[in-house]
C-alpha cells in the first residue's frame, strides 16, 4: 500500500470514529463569500457539527465568518490547505468559485474529510472525470450543494411521477429566466462573468433546474442541441465571456425530450417569467416547483395537487450530510447526482458553444 493511500485510510477511519462517537464533527469552511456565510450559519445550527476552520483569501469575509462563528472559536486561514491538512478536522465544506471545486474537494477527499461541495462540481468534462473518481474511491460522504434533493415536497411529487401517478414521462419543458443580470459589482463580480471561471450561466445556475429534470425523468441525458450568445449584455461587463441566453433541446432514453430556455432580459411584468419544471406525462403535466398540481389531459378531470406543501428547513440539505457522516444515511447529492447535473448543464454549454448536436458518450466521463 502506498503511503498517500495509507494516510488517506487513517483520515478516513479517524473521520469516521469521530463521528461514530457522538462528539461534534470538526467542520472546515472554504469560502465564506455570498453562499459560504449562508452554509456557515446552517452548519452553526446543527447540534452534532461544529465550525473547527474558516478560510477565504478576502480578509473582510475571513473577519466576518470567524465573527459569525466566534462561539465554536474556529481558527481563520487564508490558505485553503491549511484545512485540508489538519488532521482533526473532519468534514469540509466548499464555496469558492466553481473553477476551483474539484480541485479542493479532490484534496479534502485524499485527506480521509466528508466533503459537502457546492454545486455545479465542475465547469469542464476533465474537472467531473477526476473528481467521480476520486469520490467513488472514497470511504468518506460526499455531498453535492444541489439542495433541491432536499425539499420535501418535491421529493415527494418526483417519486409520485416516477411511480406512475401521471403515466410515462414523455417530455419536459423547463427554464430560469431573471430579470436582471448578476450585479457586476456584486458578491461573485469577480469571477461570475468568466466562462473559465464560472462554466457559464447554465453550468453555474441552471445547473440545479437540469438537476430537477434529470430526477424527474429518472435518467441522463443522450444528447443535445442548441444555441446561445449574448444578446443584451454584449461586451457588459467588459470581457464578458458568459451568455446572456440559451434555447436547448435534449434527448433522453426512450425518446423522451426537454426543452430549456435561460434568460437574464425577461421583463418583470411579462408573464411566464422565473424558473419552472413542466412534466408532460401521457396522462397530463405537473407543474413540479409551483405547487406540484397534476393537470390532467382529460378534459372532465380537473386539476389535483400532487404533493402537498410541507414545511421546508433552509438547511434540510446540511442536516442530510451530517445525517450522511454520523449515522451512515444515504448522500442527500451524492457523485453520481452532483457529476450528473453538472455533465447535463456541460453538455448543454458544449452544444451551445459547437452549435452541433453533442453526445453524452463525446464527453467521456463514466459515471
Ligand atoms: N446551492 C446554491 O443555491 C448556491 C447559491 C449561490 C451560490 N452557490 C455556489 O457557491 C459558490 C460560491 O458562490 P458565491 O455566490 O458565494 O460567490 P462569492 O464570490 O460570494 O464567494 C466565493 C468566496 O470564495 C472565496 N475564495 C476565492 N478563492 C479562494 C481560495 N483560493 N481559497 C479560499 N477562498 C477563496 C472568495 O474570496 C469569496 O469570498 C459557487 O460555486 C456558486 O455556484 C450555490
Amino acid at each position: 500500500m502506498n503511503i498517500e493511500r495509507r494516510s488517506f485510510l487513517i483520515a478516513a477511519a479517524a473521520a469516521n470514529a469521530a463521528a461514530q462517537t457522538g462528539e461534534r464533527i470538526a467542520t472546515g469552511m472554504i469560502g465564506v463569500g455570498n453562499r459560504g456565510s449562508s452554509l456557515l450559519n446552517g452548519v452553526l445550527q446543527q447540534p452534532g457539527a461544529k465550525v473547527a476552520a474558516v478560510c477565504d483569501i478576502k480578509p473582510d469575509r475571513l473577519d466576518k465568518a470567524a465573527t459569525t462563528s466566534a462561539k465554536d472559536k474556529p481558527d481563520a486561514y487564508k490558505d485553503w490547505r491549511r484545512i485540508i491538512d489538519r488532521k482533526d478536522i473532519n468534514a469540509v465544506f466548499i464555496a469558492t468559485p466553481p473553477h476551483m471545486h474539484s480541485e479542493m474537494a479532490i484534496a479534502a477527499l485524499r485527506a480521509g474529510k466528508h466533503v459537502y461541495c457546492e454545486k455545479p462540481v465542475g465547469v469542464t468534462a476533465d474537472q467531473v472525470r477526476e473528481i467521480v473518481k476520486v469520490a467513488k474511491a472514497s470511504k468518506t460522504v460526499f455531498t453535492a450543494g444541489q439542495q433541491l434533493r432536499s425539499q420535501k415536497q418535491l421529493g415527494e411529487c418526483v417519486r409520485l411521477i416516477r411511480n406512475g401517478a401521471i403515466g410515462n414521462v414523455i417530455w419536459v419543458k423547463a427554464q430560469r429566466h431573471a430579470t436582471s443580470d448578476l450585479p457586476h459589482d456584486g458578491s461573485s463580480g469577480d469571477w461570475y462573468f468568466d466562462v473559465t471561471k464560472s462554466g457559464g450561466y447554465l453550468i453555474e445556475q441552471s445547473v440545479h433546474n437540469l438537476d430537477l429534470c434529470n430526477w424527474v425523468i429518472g435518467a441522463h441525458p443522450i444528447r443535445a442541441c442548441g444555441f446561445g450568445g449574448n444578446m443584451m449584455h454584449k461586451n457588459d461587463p467588459p470581457g464578458r465571456t458568459i451568455f446572456d441566453s440559451g434555447s436547448m433541446t435534449y434527448e433522453y432514453p426512450g425518446g423522451v425530450k426537454m426543452s430549456f430556455t435561460q434568460n437574464v432580459f425577461h421583463p418583470r411584468t411579462l408573464p411566464l417569467g422565473g424558473q419552472y419544471v413542466h412534466v408532460y406525462g401521457e396522462n397530463g403535466a405537473v407543474d413540479l416547483m409551483g405547487g406540484a398540481t397534476f393537470h390532467p389531459i382529460n378534459r372532465d378531470e380537473k386539476p389535483v395537487v400532487l404533493a402537498e406543501k410541507q414545511e421546508e428547513y433552509e438547511h434540510a440539505h446540511i442536516t442530510a450530510f451530517f445525517a450522511a457522516v454520523v449515522k451512515g444515511e444515504p448522500s442527500p447529492a451524492n457523485i453520481t447526482i452532483g457529476a450528473t447535473a453538472a455533465l447535463t448543464a456541460i453538455l448543454g454549454h458544449e452544444a451551445m458553444i459547437r452549435g452541433t448536436v453533442v453526445s453524452w458518450s463525446d464527453l467521456g466521463v463514466e459515471i
